[in-house]
């Protein structure tokens, strides 16, 4: 049987910021056109797996490729140009600008000469798909809610049509009604073709859009999982419910993705 292929693949990658190693050797893959979710507790070292994979960390060995492309070499805005997409957990917009100058800013950085029709084409997408940030274009991203800035920054990262997106914790301290409606967005991103590799705490929430749950502990990949399966598993429960981190239930079996893929 022939496996999907990768949108995104780390291959022995060891990275850190001082002597230490933070990922001692994390070879790990996710699927094209499907949602996979990293999960792990505090100081489990997703982030800076995820800032390795958008270039902002050189690893110190390893290779990372996307889309079968070794990007390992490449900068971090050469990675944004393969079609990288990437949204850090924290400081995503730029706070004293507009909204509309947020979303030109994303779309310049990669599309540095399209025309004015090109890029409100690509806007209208965005806005099509987080419909809050439209009467609020000329407003500052600063006065922004959390969500709705959260929206603004998962916007600037899609509006250059990236094929595959990292996402830091996308709904993090939001209220519970902006959780739902931001992985709404995430599955409908994905459902429209982009492969999505996002960090999450909120983890039932995450399953519930999920295909695929892979657990980090202590810089090393623990194991991975179909969403569905991926909160019964008793070493997932144990890890969360006994730690900072609540599990509200287990997962239910209309959860199965097993084999779905986006169009
Ligand atoms: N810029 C940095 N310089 C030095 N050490 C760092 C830096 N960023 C993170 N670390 C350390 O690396 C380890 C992993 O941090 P990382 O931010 O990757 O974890 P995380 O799993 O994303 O945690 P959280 O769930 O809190 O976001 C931690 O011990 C952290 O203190
Ligand atoms: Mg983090």
């Amino acid at each position: 049987m022939s496996e999907a292929p990768a949108a995104l693949e780390l291959v022995d990658v060891a990275a850190g910021y001082g002597a230490a190693d933070i990922l001692a050797s994390v070879t790990l893959r996710a699927a094209a056109g499907r949602i996979t979710t990293i999960a792990g507790p505090n100081g489990a070292g997703k982030s800076t797996l995820i800032k390795t994979l958008a270039g902002l960390l050189r690893p110190r060995r390893g290779r990372i490729l996307v889309g079968g492309r070794d990007v390992t070499a490449l900068s971090p805005a050469e990675r944004a140009r393969a079609g990288l997409g990437y949204v850090p957990q924290e400081r995503n917009v730029f706070r004293n600008l507009t909204i509309g100058e947020n979303l030109r800013i994303g779309h310049e950085f990669i599309h540095r000469r399209a025309s004015r029709r090109e890029f409100a084409l690509a806007r209208a997408r965005v806005l099509d798909l987080f419909p809050d940030l439209a009467p609020r274009l000329n407003g500052l991203a600063g006065a922004l809610s959390g969500g709705q800035r959260q929206m603004l920054a998962m916007g600037c990262a899609l509006i250059s049509g990236p094929s595959v997106l990292l996402l830091d914790e996308p709904s993090a301290g939001l209220s519970p009604r902006y959780v739902a409606t931001m992985l709404d967005a995430v599955a409908q991103v994905n459902r429209s073709g982009v492969s999505v590799l996002m960090i999450e705490q909120n983890l039932v929430e995450a399953m519930r859009v999920s295909h695929d749950a892979i657990l980090l502990v202590g810089g090393e990949i623990r194991g991975r999982w179909n969403a569905a399966a991926f909160l019964a598993d008793p070493e997932v429960r144990t890890l969360f419910l006994g730690g900072t981190q609540r599990v509200a239930a287990p997962a239910q079996p209309e959860r199965q993705r097993d084999g779905a893929s986006a169009a």
